[in-house]
């Protein structure tokens, strides 16, 4: 039944938002339904005070510059920073050991912020629905399913178990319903149905500069995801922890869609995690360049957190450690590792504490006239969250740096732009299975038999030399390759998937 209309405009009354009944007369009545169903779900005290502190949040971010945070940070002790580069090659098979053991007692799952709207890919549809154009086609979810589904083999051969790793997908309105069906259409990728849980984030209405909502159509207030820190609201009023209890689910691994190079439950980071006994824990790559555009992992007064670029100095951006490493050069790459017990400590004690930060967009309104406007500078604030401000909460706290080559190259802009897009993340994928291949002792022949000369290093912006795609049933991170590929000619483009395994391990 559609709640009274008397009631929501005593509701906007309170919150100072009668503006977004203006058009009411021209509404039919299902566009009145609608508009009141929608209005009805928003607290006039906590609408009020979410125009508020959006309109102060703005103001303080458009005065003076921000405090720096210069003097008050130190980097991440070394005694809570592991690290690939710098581990023997026991150390890291430990850690991997421990972490397999761990999934194979079904005591790992992994979480996927998928709620997000991609607007600088700028496609219609879920980033995870993307094709980035490997010879496979396989889209960002196919192929992390696939590593799902690889890594709960490795596991269950080590241990001789069968187990399950369960895959949390956090969507938003925007994300919720393409998702599901992408996922029905293509049977869950083979995964067990059960075992893929959705569930969905809060919407907040975008706001003007001076604390009003915004209408985006006559009978439609504009809405937008409370950014990837409202998992824990959202991990709350969708009891996906209580989920994550019954199935004894004790470490989860929460990760970003839109990295091509994601290692799903990494055992080695999930295996470093909890012999260290840690709570919390964030993947970091080393900063390629003082002035990269990306967060530091550092500790500031005495608790961690993700300091971005511009809270800090050039001079202390530049600082280097007597090894020539920068001083503060932990990237976060929005990697995470959580216990069960943290996440019930956040959702439920610490999440109202977190900081809401200012997004100023671009949001589509209609004018006084009632006509759809397309806005060409920013014109309204979204407040979101983010995952990473739970670090302060942590007991104990650690980072693991990982190669960014091998772990992190991810999906955000249109090809138009230089970084982080189809073009780059396709490279990344296929010059690392390129790099897997020839460790495996394979070579590569062109399409005359000719062989390939073979190539060190690659920067992002070279194709690799040869066209090479292993499938993630095959192998997780590159494990196992030698029985299907040592002393092989591969002909470029080659794709190493199930059936070419099997058929490459049957005598000639
Ligand atoms: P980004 O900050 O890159 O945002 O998200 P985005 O929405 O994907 O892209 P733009 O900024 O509009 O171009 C980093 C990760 O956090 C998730 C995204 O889906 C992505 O995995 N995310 C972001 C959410 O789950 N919810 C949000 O509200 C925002």
């Amino acid at each position: 039944m559609a709640p009274r209309e008397e009631e929501i405009r005593a509701l906007l009354e309170r919150a100072g938002q009668s503006h977004l009944l203006r058009f009411w007369g021209e509404l039919g009545q299902a566009q009145r339904d609608a508009l009141l169903e929608e209005l009805a779900l928003l607290d006039a005290e906590e609408l009020g005070a979410h125009c508020r502190r959006a309109a102060e949040a703005c103001a303080r971010e458009q005065g003076p510059c921000p405090e720096r945070l210069d003097g008050r940070m130190e980097p991440i002790p070394p005694e809570f920073l592991g690290s690939v580069r710098r581990s023997d090659r026991g150390t890291l098979e430990r850690w991997e050991a421990e972490g397999l053991h761990q999934i194979s007692r079904n005591k790992v799952g992994v979480l996927l912020l998928a709620g997000g709207q991609g607007t600088r890919l700028g496609v219609p549809y879920p980033k995870g629905m993307y094709d980035v154009g490997l010879p496979s086609r396989k889209t960002l979810y196919q192929i992390q399913a696939e590593r799902i589904c690889r890594v709960e083999q490795l596991a269950g051969e080590k241990f001789g178990t069968r187990c399950t790793v369960p895959w949390y997908i956090m969507t938003s309105e925007f994300t919720l319903g393409p998702t599901e069906k992408f996922f029905q259409e293509h049977n869950y990728f083979n995964l067990e149905k059960s075992n893929v849980v959705m569930f969905e984030q809060r919407m907040l209405p975008a706001v003007t500069f001076d604390g009003k909502v915004i209408l985006e159509e006559k009978a439609k207030i504009a809405m937008a995801p409370d950014g990837n820190g409202g998992l824990y609201r959202a991990l709350r009023d969708s009891k996906i922890l209580e989920d994550m209890e019954r199935r004894g689910v004790q470490y989860v691994h929460v990760y970003c869609v839109d990295n091509i190079l994601v290692k799903m439950a990494d055992p080695v980071f999930i295996g470093f995690c909890v012999v260290k006994g840690a709570d919390c824990g964030a993947k970091v790559v080393e900063k390629a360049y003082p002035t990269e555009p990306v967060g530091v992992v550092c500790c500031v007064d005495g608790v961690y957190q993700v300091v971005e670029y511009s809270e800090i100095s050039l001079e202390t951006a530049q600082m280097r450690n007597p090894d020539g490493c920068l001083r503060y050069s932990a990237g976060n790459i929005c990697n995470h590792f959580f216990t069960l017990g943290f996440l019930q400590a956040v959702a439920e004690t610490f999440e109202p504490q977190l900081k809401l930060h200012v997004a100023v967009k671009k949001v589509p309104f209609v004018d006084e006239e009632g006509k759809p406007v397309k806005p060409l500078k920013p014109n309204g604030i979204k407040l979101e969250k983010f995952v990473f401000d739970v670090f302060r909460f942590s007991k104990k706290f650690v980072a693991f740096e990982v190669q960014r080559e091998e772990e992190f190259s991810p999906l955000k802009n249109a090809n138009i732009a230089e970084k982080d897009t189809p073009t780059t993340a396709r490279r990344s994928l296929l010059s690392q299975h390129c790099r897997w291949a020839l460790k495996a002792g394979a070579r590569f022949v062109n399409s005359r038999g000719q062989r390939i000369p073979e190539k060190q290093s690659l920067s992002e912006d070279e194709e690799p030399p040869a066209v090479c795609e292993i499938s993630p049933l095959v192998s997780y991170f590159g494990e196992g390759l030698e029985k299907y590929l040592k002393a092989r000619d591969l002909q470029s483009p080659f794709l190493l998937d199930e059936c070419r395994a099997e058929a490459l391990t049957k005598p000639e």
